[in-house]
């Protein structure tokens, strides 16, 4: 029996979408309640196991619940129902700019995220140099990171999930704003992950990067679990749907 690093048990998520425009108090008290909202299931009843060692990609349309699964992991979101147990420490790397504080620095904000994703001062300290060379920002890690292109943010956030030395590396997307040369990188970097015996989850558009990385995969249908397994099937069903997609 393989080991499991992530096990998604029923989950589901719920989010409220709110009809009424104008939420001013005075068009409230004029309606006498707060508002008028829908619940939206953005996940349905998920659930399988991501084996320890794997990389795991998670495919699916735009606005499938990709990105909402990772933040239940994250524990950014809470399930409504059922939940997300992980055995081992997780980085997550989810959208660009997420954990960092624009009006800080580079430096200040490799602190800060570094510290969000469990890492001591001192360890931070002792593995800046490597988060900084690794990320190519070097010149500009005193500057404000609103300054930013979205191709610096996601390399220096990158940096810091790797160097937090995570058991369970997850990561939203977010790498195809990097150029070729940085993805070549991560993707080295997934290897040594791999080879090092840890998980990788990764949400990918891209089917030539889920197929060249990935050995299991699960797509996500809207908010349904459309197929889970090892990768090849799951891609091949997925592509078969949008036959017409590169
Ligand atoms: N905070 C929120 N409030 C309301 N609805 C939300 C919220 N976050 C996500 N949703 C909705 O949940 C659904 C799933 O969104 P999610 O971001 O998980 O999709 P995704 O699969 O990551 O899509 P993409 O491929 O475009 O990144 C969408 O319909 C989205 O509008
Ligand atoms: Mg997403």
């Amino acid at each position: 029996m393989t080991e499991t690093a992530v096990h998604v048990d029923s989950v589901s998520k719920k989010f409220r979408l709110y009809h009424e425009r104008n939420q001013s108090l005075k068009s409230a008290i004029m309606r006498r309640k707060i508002s008028v909202h829908e619940d939206f299931w953005a996940l349905r009843d998920i659930t399988f196991d991501v084996p320890v060692g794997s990389t795991f990609g998670l495919i699916g349309s735009n606005g499938s619940g990709k990105s909402t699964l990772l933040k239940c992991l994250a524990k950014i979101l809470y399930p409504e129902h059922g939940s997300i147990s992980a055995n081992g420490k997780v980085a997550a790397l989810l959208e660009v700019g997420s954990g960092f504080h624009p009006e800080l620095s580079g430096r200040e904000n490799v602190f800060l995220n570094g510290s969000i994703l469990g890492m001591s001062r001192k360890e931070i300290q002792r593995k800046f140099d490597d988060i900084v060379s690794f990320s190519g920002v070097e010149q500009f890690i005193d500057q404000p990171v609103k300054n930013y292109s979205s191709g610096m943010y996601v390399r220096l956030g990158f940096s810091v999930a790797i160097n937090v030395d995570p058991d369970i590396l997850v990561v939203d997307e977010v790498l195809a704003v990097g150029d070729a040369e940085f993805q070549q990188k991560c993707f080295q970097k997934f290897e040594d992950f791999k080879a090092a015996g840890k998980t990788v989850i990764l949400v990918s558009h891209s089917m030539g990067t889920v197929k060249q990385m990935c050995d299991h995969a699960a797509w996500i249908n809207k908010g349904n679990l459309e197929l889970v397994g090892p990768a090849d099937p799951v891609i091949a069903a997925y592509e078969a749907t949008y036959p017409h997609q590169g």
